[in-house]
């Protein structure tokens, strides 16, 4: 495996595939990879020629008073799993490389970027979709993979490769849970025993919901009622948002039918978990 830093070098390994008519298969991360991560990679690996990862904690996607300093970090260990994983390519850029001085350009996708967790992290998207615009114009992919878990950021990404004509498949991937449900998120190791277990709430909220939908709910205010009345029985958990909206347009949903998602953010201690599942 190569560890690329700069964009140059990237964008010739990539004149290079091109040129062989090899497909690129993108899983873009944020690193201190989990087995969610390398679900992603596993299903580049079977669609495309080539496959490339990127470790790159985005300082434009996080707030002020967020935990862009204390993310977790561990380039070696990343670096041997995705080594095990036999990928061609780790692109590894540092902050001057992807933001050099005097950097102006940023990419917003109204008013997806407002609803559901863009609320209570205003700016969040936009650095999403700007990272990843550059980062797929420097990797120029066939097919980019991105986790389930994160549906917000699937759907804006999929709008933006559709909305500026990227020839790009945004492919979105199932959630990976611990043994015990927990949606997996490199975030976790914040959690200390206690705040493990209330975050269980999460998922448990989502199963019961299943349950109720299986058995022919479709009114959004009892799913979601019963919803945060579950995670509220949590002392730990402080309800963020839990909403049923249409996959296209995050709008909320009147019924909850095929396709809705149902998504939730809850703080547990410091701690922001999110989750959701498509009906
Ligand atoms: O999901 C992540 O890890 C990040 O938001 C992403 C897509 C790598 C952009 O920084």
């Amino acid at each position: 495996m190569k560890v690329i830093k700069s964009i140059p070098a990237l964008k010739s390994a990539v004149r290079r595939w091109k040129s062989k008519n090899r497909t690129i298969g993108f899983v873009p991360t944020m690193g201190y990879l989990h087995e969610g991560h390398l679900s992603l990679v596993r299903a580049s690996k079977k669609k495309a020629d080539v496959t490339v990862v990127s470790i790159f904690v985005n300082p434009t996607q996080f707030g002020p008073k967020e935990d862009f300093r204390t993310y977790p970090r561990d380039f070696e260990r990343d670096a041997g799993l995705l080594e095990k994983e036999g990928i061609a390519v780790l692109f590894y850029p540092d902050a001057e490389e992807m933001y050099p001085g005097g950097y102006k350009t940023y990419v917003e996708i109204y008013d997806l970027q407002d609803k559901l967790c863009g609320r209570s992290r205003p700016g969040h998207f936009r650095g999403v979709s700007t990272v990843v615009l550059k980062l797929f114009n420097i990797v120029r992919p066939d097919y980019a993979f991105f986790g389930q878990k994160d549906a917000q950021q699937a759907i804006i990404l999929r709008r933006m490769a559709r909305d500026l004509d990227l020839d790009i498949c945004v492919e979105i991937m199932p959630i990976v849970r611990e043994a015990d449900g927990l949606a997996m998120s490199s975030r976790n190791t914040y959690l200390g025993p206690d705040e493990r277990k209330a975050g269980l709430s999460l998922s448990r909220s989502l199963r019961q919901a299943k349950t109720r939908i299986d058995a022919g709910e479709r009114r959004p205010d009892v799913i979601l009622s019963a919803m945060k009345e579950m995670i509220a029985a949590e002392p730990l958990a402080m309800i963020d948002y839990i909403e049923a909206v249409d996959m296209d347009t995050l709008e909320p949903v009147k019924e909850i039918s095929e396709g809705t998602l149902i998504a939730l953010a809850v703080f547990i201690g410091k701690t922001r978990l999110i989750d959701n599942m498509i009906v």
